[in-house]
This record gives structure tokens, C-alpha cells and sequence, in this order.
């Protein structure tokens, strides 16, 4: 699948090209075939498929925590496959936010330290931070919880703060995995139209991996993943041609380091 014109004409953040992956060992298996995906600033889409067909694998390759047998994830331009190790890690500290459905927040942090956690990773100073998480922690509607542990929230609470750490850093890419499985679902709407409206408003391109229908409507487009490859799913898509026309804020890095 190839975003075509529209892509090459608008800033290019995440190209997939001709991904492949396959497992070795007792239950060896190609995952993935020669999956290509285009994101361009502002895209938001979803990704749906059935339980063991590849969807996190992708997400992994994507966000180099693993490497494909052949094919390239380029982002801003940057090959992952060709960077070793430690820069990978830097790459994706800098520019890539995740959402996990077990979202990761560590127990012994507040809530505050836990969204503060890639901005002090990547060297940002004290005051910059805290304002940085105060606006970030308004955003996601726990702007009163900062000085809250983790195990004093809710799920959807919680959530929220995953979400929020995935964003505080102005990341160019953020990969959702499943971030409303454990949510009833006016939670689930609340944090993904949470998520949707960071990712826009940051001008990032996002992921959001789903089994649900109406997750994935949230999203621009939505991508089914099959035995057959990537294919985006049709839609009727009023609302998305509204939004396509709506202009996208750009945020091109001006560097990578
Ligand atoms: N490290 C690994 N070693 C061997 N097989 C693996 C490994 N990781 C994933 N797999 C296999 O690859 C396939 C794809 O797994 P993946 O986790 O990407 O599926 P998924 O689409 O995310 O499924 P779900 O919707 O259940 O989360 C599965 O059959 C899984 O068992
Ligand atoms: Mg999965």
C-alpha cells in the first residue's frame, strides 16, 4: 500500500517499505509479507486484523524494538535497520510515543514523574518539564493528580497518563497497541478522542492498533491486516474528506541527534 501523490506532496514522517518477518524456532512462521505504509503529518490510522496475525509485530518493527528479516522502516528520513542499537534508542526516546493496553506505568512514581519520565530521559531541564507535564496533564483532564501514585487511579485514569506520557515529548510517531482493551467504553471514547486530538494537535502521525470497530472510526483510515498483506478498508468518508482539507500543522524536526 503506498500513500502515493499525497504522501510525496506533504512532510513524510513514517514510510514502511516492503516489510517482512518471520518467527524461527518450534512454531516457525512468516508474519508479515512485504507490507508497506505511507504516514505523512497529521495521519491518524488504525490497524485492524485477527489476534496472531501481526499487528504488534508490526508495531515493533516499526518502532525498531525488533528488526525485519528484509524491507525498511524509514522515519524522518532516517533508516532505522541502518542505526545501531544505541541510536536507535534515542531515536525512539526523542521521536516516537507508545500506548500500551498494559500501559507501563511504573508503580513507585507519581503520576506527574511517570508523564515527566521521557522528557528527563532526554536531558530536558526542571522547569521546562514541569510546565511541559502540567500542560500535557491538563490535556488528559488529570491537571488536580499529578501528585497521585498510580494505584490511586482508575484504569481509564490511568490510561490517560499513558497517553499523556506518549505526547509529552512532542514525539514525531505515536504506536497505539490496543490502549482502550481494559476500558468501558465511554472511557475507551474519551481516551481515544483524547489521543486522536494530541496526535493531531502535535502535527505527529499516529497507530492505533484495535479489534474495535468503533476505535478504529476514530482514526482517518483504517487497515486491515491479513494473510494478503495491508489493505486499507473503505469508507464512506465524509467526515474524513472534511478533516484531509482541514490543513495539517507541521512540525518538522529541524534536527535529530
Ligand atoms: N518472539 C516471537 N517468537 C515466535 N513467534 C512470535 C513472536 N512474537 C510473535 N509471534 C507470533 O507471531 C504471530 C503474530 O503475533 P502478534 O503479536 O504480532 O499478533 P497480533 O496481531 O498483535 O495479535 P493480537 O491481536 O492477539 O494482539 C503470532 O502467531 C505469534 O504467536
Ligand atoms: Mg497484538
Amino acid at each position: 500500500m503506498r500513500g502515493g501523490s499525497r504522501a510525496s506532496n506533504l512532510a513524510r514522517v513514517l514510510s514502511v517499505r516492503n516489510l517482512s518477518k518471520s518467527f524461527t524456532g518450534p512454531r516457525a512462521k512468516i508474519v508479515l509479507r512485504e507490507i508497506s505504509l505511507d504516514l505523512v503529518a497529521g495521519d491518524y490510522v488504525a490497524v485492524m486484523g485477527e489476534s496472531g496475525i501481526g499487528k504488534s509485530t508490526l508495531l515493533n518493527l516499526v518502532a525498531g524494538l525488533d528488526r525485519p528479516d528484509s524491507g525498511q522502516v524509514i522515519l524522518d528520513g532516517v533508516e532505522l535497520s541502518a542505526l545501531g542499537d544505541d541510536e536507535a534508542t534515542r531515536l525512539r526516546r526523542r521521536h516516537m510515543g507508545f500506548v500500551f493496553q498494559a500501559f507501563h506505568i511504573l508503580p513507585y512514581l507519581t503520576v506527574a514523574q511517570n508523564v515527566a519520565l521521557p522528557l528527563v530521559l532526554n536531558g530536558v531541564g526542571d522547569q521546562a518539564t514541569h510546565e511541559r507535564v502540567a500542560s500535557l496533564l491538563e490535556a488528559v483532564k488529570l491537571g488536580d493528580r499529578g501528585a497521585s501514585l498510580p494505584r490511586e487511579l482508575s484504569g481509564g485514569e490511568m490510561q490517560r497518563v499513558a497517553i499523556a506520557r506518549a505526547l509529552v515529548h512532542r514525539p514525531r510517531l505515536v504506536l497505539a497497541d490496543e490502549p482502550t482493551g481494559n476500558l468501558d467504553p465511554d472511557s475507551a471514547s474519551e481516551v481515544l478522542a483524547l489521543l486522536r486530538k494530541c496526535v493531531k494537535g502535535e502535527g505527529a502521525a499516529g497507530i492505533l492498533v484495535t479489534h474495535s470497530l468503533a476505535a478504529a472510526k476514530t482514526a482517518d483510515r483504517t487497515y486491515v491486516l491479513s494473510q494478503a498483506g495491508l489493505s486499507v478498508q473503505a469508507r464512506s468518508g465524509a467526515r474524513h474528506q472534511a478533516e484531509r482539507r482541514g490543513g495539517v500543522k507541521d512540525r518538522r524536526r529541524s534536527s535529530r541527534g
